[in-house]
């Protein structure tokens, strides 16, 4: 069998110390396989977002291993795990996490610089366009309605054609029309070059694009 992209391994994370520690992740497991696109579901405060940080790399488990690609990120130093993550996942974050001080364009060229890959001026500008956000290249952030900021974190999640698209809520700022055509792009984007998507959300019409829905409650996947 071809090797995992995104393996969890007994994951446990907690916050907080003493009588207020909680346990958000306990003892979780997660495979998924090439291509593989799963939703995962679960009531605010259930650590969905936590999952995704950890799976990223953004976050250390306080127990259990994460691996990408077959690499154990315990093993990985900062700068390392920062090229590991950069090259493999694409990430559309719950607050969008767009730079205010560059455009538009630039925001979403941001994972092709970082990976050293010359622009592709095209790619930028098609991705723009198939998510309604093509006359909108030139402007900064803070101009951009919630909609408009959520589909450039989702432009800059797959411009650079990553093994891994974790995704938190990409439809939480989008009209039902609009949600519908990003989710059907994100479909597409993935089949095209074979990534996997881990994506959160609220709505079963948007965790209907994947093949497997898994809710999230008392720190494990069910
Ligand atoms: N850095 C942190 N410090 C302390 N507590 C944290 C931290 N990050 C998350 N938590 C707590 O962990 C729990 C899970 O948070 P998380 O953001 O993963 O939930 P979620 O499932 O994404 O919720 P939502 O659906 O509201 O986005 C919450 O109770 C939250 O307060
Ligand atoms: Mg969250």
């Amino acid at each position: 069998m071809a090797e995992p992209v995104l393996q969890l391994s007994a994951i446990s994370r907690a916050f907080g110390s003493g009588d207020e520690k909680t346990r958000v992740l306990d003892d979780l497991d997660l495979v998924m396989g090439a291509g593989e696109r799963i939703a995962i579901m679960g009531s605010s405060g259930s650590g969905k977002s936590t999952l995704l940080h950890i799976a990223a790399g953004m976050d250390r488990p306080d127990a259990g291993r994460v691996r990408i690609a077959g690499t154990d990120l315990a093993g990985l130093d900062e700068p390392e795990l920062t090229r590991h993550r950069a090259r493999h996942i694409g990430l559309v974050f719950q607050d969008f996490n767009l730079m205010d001080s560059l455009t538009v364009s630039e925001n979403i060229e941001l994972p092709l610089w970082l990976n050293g890959i010359a622009r592709r001026e095209h790619a930028v500008s098609r991705l723009a366009e198939e998510l309604g956000i093509g006359g909108l290249l030139d402007r900064l952030p803070e101009s951009l309605s919630g909609g408009e900021k959520q589909r450039v974190a989702i432009a800059r999640a797959l411009v650079h054609r990553p093994l891994l698209v974790l995704a938190d809520e990409p439809t939480g700022a989008l009209d039902e029309v609009t949600a519908a055509s990003v989710m059907a792009l994100f479909e597409e984007v993935t089949r095209q070059s074979g990534a996997s998507l881990l994506l959160v959300t609220h709505d079963r019409d948007v965790a209907a694009v994947c093949q497997r829905t898994l809710t999230l409650s008392g720190g494990q996947l069910h």
